[in-house]
């Protein structure tokens, strides 16, 4: 089956993501920055393959990820990764312009022996395990996926509301729930897979002879209300809105009057990336 695949500017992405629950993006990050991390991080995996092999312990991917990611998430390609322009535009269409991405950005590595169940998962929701329902996921991947390593998704079910759970797994019986065929994203490098926390959606499978490796990161609004697992994990701020715009104008919350009367804002430089900086007369 053909997978619908959307670029980055088209005007129905929110109707298909709104009445499905997921939509793909083609090529939504920049090319050449693109092949820089993904080369990066394939180095850094074979690099850890090659110690793993001579020490001859057993690989944890899991564990692998982690190591990759402590150092990733603290680079000025995470930085970088995040600013991305189409999939802030996206974002921001979809979650409004006060947006954030949540810490803990997770690479995943699905490799053909792994028996994780951290990696290798069932139909299920992403609510269950503490996102909030205004959260939003974004799979960008690095590797192709063949037939068999793929992500499954089940059009519609988030409209559903959230699916019952019975350890770990869709409580089917109780309710009598029979899901419909669910389509296997068999995503290409580059592609971008957004979804919505109450889609039911899995791992496809394990491929024979292929990794398939991805980052997952959530992005929320900061005026939205987080759950105590993203209050935990803290974020980090992408765009600010219009109305809190108006607000660091004026200096404060408490709308104290008059402060720059007569005078002018001001912004910090550091924070001319997220204040549109040509609201404010001069950068301190
Ligand atoms: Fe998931």
């Amino acid at each position: 089956m053909k997978i619908k695949k959307f670029f980055f500017n088209d005007p129905n992405i929110e109707d298909f993501y709104i009445k499905n629950g997921y939509v793909v993006i083609k090529n939504n990050i920049e090319k050449k920055f693109f092949n820089k991390i993904s080369k990066d991080i394939l180095e850094q995996i074979n690099k850890i393959e090659k110690n793993f092999k001579k020490s001859k312990k057993i690989i944890d991917y899991h564990d692998v990820s982690n190591l990759i990611m402590d150092n990733f998430e603290s680079s000025s390609n995470y930085e970088e990764l995040i600013f991305q322009k189409k999939n802030k535009f996206i974002m921001n269409r979809l979650i409004g312009n006060d947006l954030c991405v949540l810490n803990y950005t997770a690479l995943w590595i699905n490799v053909p022996t792994n028996t994780n169940s951290v990696l290798n998962k069932n139909e299920h929701v992403d609510a269950w395990t503490g996102t909030g329902i205004n959260t939003i996921f974004l799979k960008l991947l690095l590797t192709d996926c063949d037939n068999y390593n793929g992500v499954t998704v089940y059009p519609g079910t988030h409209l559903h509301g959230l699916y019952p759970v019975k350890n770990r797994t869709i409580d089917y019986k109780s309710f009598d729930i029979k899901l419909n065929k669910g389509i296997n994203l068999a995503l290409k490098k580059g592609d971008v897979l957004i979804w919505h926390p109450l889609l039911v959606h899995s791992t496809t499978g394990h491929s024979k002879k292929n990794k398939r490796i991805s980052f997952t990161l959530r992005y929320t609004s900061t005026e939205n209300d987080f759950s105590s697992q993203e209050r935990a994990l803290g974020y980090k701020t992408i765009s600010v809105g219009s109305g809190n715009i108006i607000k660091r104008y004026i200096g404060n919350d408490g709308l104290q009057p008059f402060r720059i009367y007569g005078g002018s804002a001001s912004i910090d430089k550091r924070l001319a990336k997220l204040y549109n900086k040509k609201y404010f007369s001069s950068l301190k």
